[in-house]
């Protein structure tokens, strides 16, 4: 890591995220006091937090921070979110609290069990195929499929809906310009890409809400069911929370696994070392989320005066904190820039904390202990044929395509 930079890039352009995110930035900022501001042209100015104390402290305090105006830098642009208090992510207690209670009995452990094994199949089959050919694009053949069949999966869809869905669940949050698009660092540009797909995703899954085949265990036909202590969801609010965890468990699954991909084929010791120790998967999998840290920041709205890492906050300031940074806060972490598949602690900030945390966590972490469960059955070593294409966004790790060879064991 350099310790000369000094001047901090703009960290709204995704262009300053490719090949990889502004390490030697946030480390900087993490050691400068206070906190850093940047004006935007076409948006209000942001403060940045970058260290994992900061982060933590703002993540778990509900009363001074709002989630209600946006939750990523593209989209926080001063005004309410129209979908606010319905939808799980962008609400504050009280309305939060009574969607997380609504919507917690379906995202829990024992559901991710239950998918265990039709995952475990498919997952088996794209490795094995994957294998098999002497390269592939591993986004196609696997990474995106995975978000797409867990995604159906829980939500109870016909087969045939899964890579639509997941197709515009992607471009709803990470857009479809590439890092070399000219427009990539045009935020009108990114918002009407983002936009679009949101507006169709909206309206596929408004379609599929009625629809005959959906699988009676499925999450959209228990929520239209739920009922805790005489309260229920509208429509709307299942619509929106369909929505909501279309979007969420879809990009951050789907770019964990590519970007742990690259990681193990960078880092070929740690392969090795998974290979000869086999339990320590699990372990390996908390190092993938800390490493390649899929959701890279989130933004709240200040609501109530606080002073962050040493700044004056006000109310209706905005503020982005930047979990790629606390995922490598030398605070917190020994040798952050080490991938080390055996990290224990590991208390990695890939979920945020308190009343936000991650509601698919249980989800997430099996789906990516399958797929590399998968490739240690199958895989001696990863070869990467070339750069992987990314996607024009500061707020996903996203990758577009990963063109590699599974050399078999
Ligand atoms: C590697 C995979 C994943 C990562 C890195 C991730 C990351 C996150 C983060 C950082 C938050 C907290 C946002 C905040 O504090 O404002 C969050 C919330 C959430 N996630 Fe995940 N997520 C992943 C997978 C999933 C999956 C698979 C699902 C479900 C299908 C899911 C559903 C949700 C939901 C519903 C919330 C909102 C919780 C709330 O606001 O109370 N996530 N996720």
């Amino acid at each position: 890591m350099t310790d000369t930079l000094t001047v901090v890039p703009d960290l709204t352009d995704p262009r300053f995220f490719d090949p990889a995110p502004p390490h030697a930035a946030w480390a900087e900022l993490r050691r400068r006091p206070g906190l850093h501001y940047q004006e935007r042209a076409d948006a209000p100015g942001f403060w940045s937090a970058t260290r994992y104390r900061d982060l933590d402290a703002v993540f778990r305090d509900t009363s001074g921070f709002s989630c209600e105006s946006g939750m990523t830098l593209d989209s926080a642009l001063g005004t309410r979110d129209p979908a606010a208090g319905k939808m799980i992510e962008i609400s504050d207690p009280p309305a939060h609290t009574r969607l997380r209670r609504l919507l917690s009995g379906g995202l829990n452990k024992s559901m991710a069990r239950t998918m265990d094994g039709a995952l475990r199949s498919l997952i088996t089959g794209w490795v094995e195929q994957a294998v098999q050919a002497d390269a592939c694009d591993f986004v196609a053949a696997v990474s995106a499929r995975l978000p797409a069949a867990a995604t159906g999966l829980l939500l109870g869809l016909p087969e045939r809906e899964w890579d639509k869905l997941a197709d515009r669940a992607s471009r709803a949050i990470s857009g479809s310009l590439t890092m070399d698009d000219p427009r990539a660092g045009d935020l009108t540009a990114r918002r009407a890409s983002t936009t679009t797909a949101n507006g169709q995703l909206l309206m596929h899954l408004a379609g599929l809400l009625d629809h005959a085949e959906l699988a009676p265990e499925g999450l959209i036909r228990r929520l239209l069911d739920a009922e805790f202590d005489g309260d229920r969801l509208t429509r709307d609010e299942v619509l929106l929370n369909c929505l909501n965890l279309a979007v969420a468990g879809n990009e951050t699954t789907k770019n964990a696994t590519a970007g742990g991909l690259i990681a193990f084929a960078e880092h070929p010791d740690q392969w090795q070392l998974l290979r000869s120790n086999p339990e320590l998967l699990d372990s390996a999998v908390e190092e993938v989320l800390r490493w390649v840290t899929p959701t890279q920041h989130f933004i709240r709205t200040v609501l109530e005066p606080r002073v962050v890492g040493g700044t004056a906050l006000e109310p209706g300031d905005l503020l982005c904190l930047w979990i790629t940074s606390a995922n490598r806060d030398e605070e917190v972490f020994a040798d952050p820039y080490r991938f080390r598949i055996d990290r224990n602690p590991n208390p990695h900030y890939s979920f945020t904390s308190g009343k936000h945390f991650c509601l698919g966590a249980p989800l997430a972490r099996l789906e990516i202990r399958l797929v590399f469960e998968a490739l240690l059955a199958r895989v001696e070593r990863i070869e990467l044929l070339g750069p992987p294409e990314r996607r024009a966004t500061t707020l996903i790790n996203s990758f577009v395509s990963l063109p590699v060879a599974l050399h078999a064991s």
